[in-house]
């Protein structure tokens, strides 16, 4: 069973900060950013909570789709910045849209999570028959979560979100999702400092680089290590169940980290640059949120249309990596 998209949305804080900005915090300048990442500028929620994001793109997903909301029966979010670590922030948006009849949760995946809700709303719509639409949520704001002097990290994020409202079809479906927790030290934020005294039987804890709680770590060229390999890898894990190949995708729409990332995927596939939806240069890193944003920009300027073959592919902390194939 495969999924239809009916309706996608997005929202992008009002706040805009350029590379040059970034001049203010740290030793950087413009043609290091753009050569070495594809970056130019990135939105930054400053006002906006994480919900109140969640909330404008999924009013937004809504109102292109045309359905009433007391027909979705499921709200999913993904974030790694919630406002709240309890209630879930899927919770507020339920409460928010008054959709009364409706599970919610949140989902983590890091910045694979738009990739793994797809397809964990696609496998609840296939075994309940009684719901009828999904609303599947991304909203993040990594910029509260960044040490302002760590110049390698803090230019890369930026803030948004972006919505889909999904209902069962038989329309062409794959998806692969896969997990390495072996490289959680690459690339973490803590939520609260580990007690010293407390013993545990794992070692998990030992061996993390210092860094405050509530601040990302990113070793970033073991990272890029990671994710040229795990791009294609998600691909072709879900491309082979369904037996097709990168030449019979239309578009694909990798999640945003890097822009040379996004190159020496396309050559490990054997297609085009042409054929990936890149945002990277005025979105940034928006870890989960950048996958739904491209696409919903890509649905919005006529690239992507009905009947194409598209291929979503996220990698990111965990670490984690996935892809979903889809007719949209
Ligand atoms: O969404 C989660 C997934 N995340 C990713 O996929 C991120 C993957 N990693 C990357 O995209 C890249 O590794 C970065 C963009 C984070 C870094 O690029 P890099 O080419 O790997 O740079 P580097 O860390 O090897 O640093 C090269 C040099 C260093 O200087 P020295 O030691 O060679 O003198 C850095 O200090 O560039 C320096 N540098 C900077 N210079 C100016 C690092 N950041 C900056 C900066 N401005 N902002």
């Amino acid at each position: 069973m495969g999924i239809n998209i009916l309706g996608m949305g997005s929202y992008l804080p009002e706040q805009i900060l350029t590379n040059d900005d970034f001049k203010k915090f740290v030793d950087t300048n413009d043609e290091w950013i753009r050569t070495r990442t594809g970056i130019q500028s990135r939105h930054m929620s400053g006002w906006e909570p994480v919900w109140y994001m969640a909330k404008q793109a999924a009013l937004d997903a809504i109102s292109k789709a045309g359905i009433d909301p007391g027909d979705i029966g499921l709200v999913i979010c993904t974030t790694v910045t919630p406002d709240f670590l309890t209630p879930s922030t899927a919770s507020i948006i339920q409460y928010e849209l008054g959709i009364e009849n409706a599970a919610a949760f949140d989902l983590n995946a890091a910045c694979s999570g738009f990739v793994y809700m797809m397809d964990t709303a696609r496998r609840f719509l296939e075994t309940d028959g009684s719901m009828k639409y999904a609303l599947i949520v991304s909203s993040e704001a990594l910029s509260r979560f960044m040490d302002y002097e760590d110049r390698g990290t803090c230019i890369l994020f930026g803030d948004g979100a972006a919505a889909a409202v999904i209902e069962r079809s038989d329309k062409m479906y794959s998806s692969f999702l896969g997990s390495d927790g072996s490289g959680a030290r690459k690339l973490f934020a803590r939520n609260c400092s580990v007690a010293p005294q407390v013993k545990v039987e794992s070692d998990f804890d030992d061996g993390f680089p210092e860094k405050p709680v509530h601040q990302l770590y990113q070793d970033g060229r073991e990272v890029y290590k990671f994710a040229v390999k795990a791009l294609p890898k998600a691909f072709r894990s879900a491309a082979e169940k369904i037996g097709v190949t990168s030449a019979d995708i239309d578009w694909f729409i990798p999640h945003q980290a890097n822009i040379r990332i996004i190159e020496t995927a396309a050559k490990s596939l054997e297609v085009s640059t042409d054929k990936f939806i890149v945002t990277i240069d005025h979105h940034g890193n928006t870890s989960s949120a950048s996958i739904p944003l491209a696409l919903c920009e890509a649905l919005e300027n006529g690239r992507v249309t009905r009947g194409q073959k598209l291929a979503l592919v996220g990698f990111g902390a965990g670490l984690t990596y996935g892809s979903v194939i889809i007719e949209y």
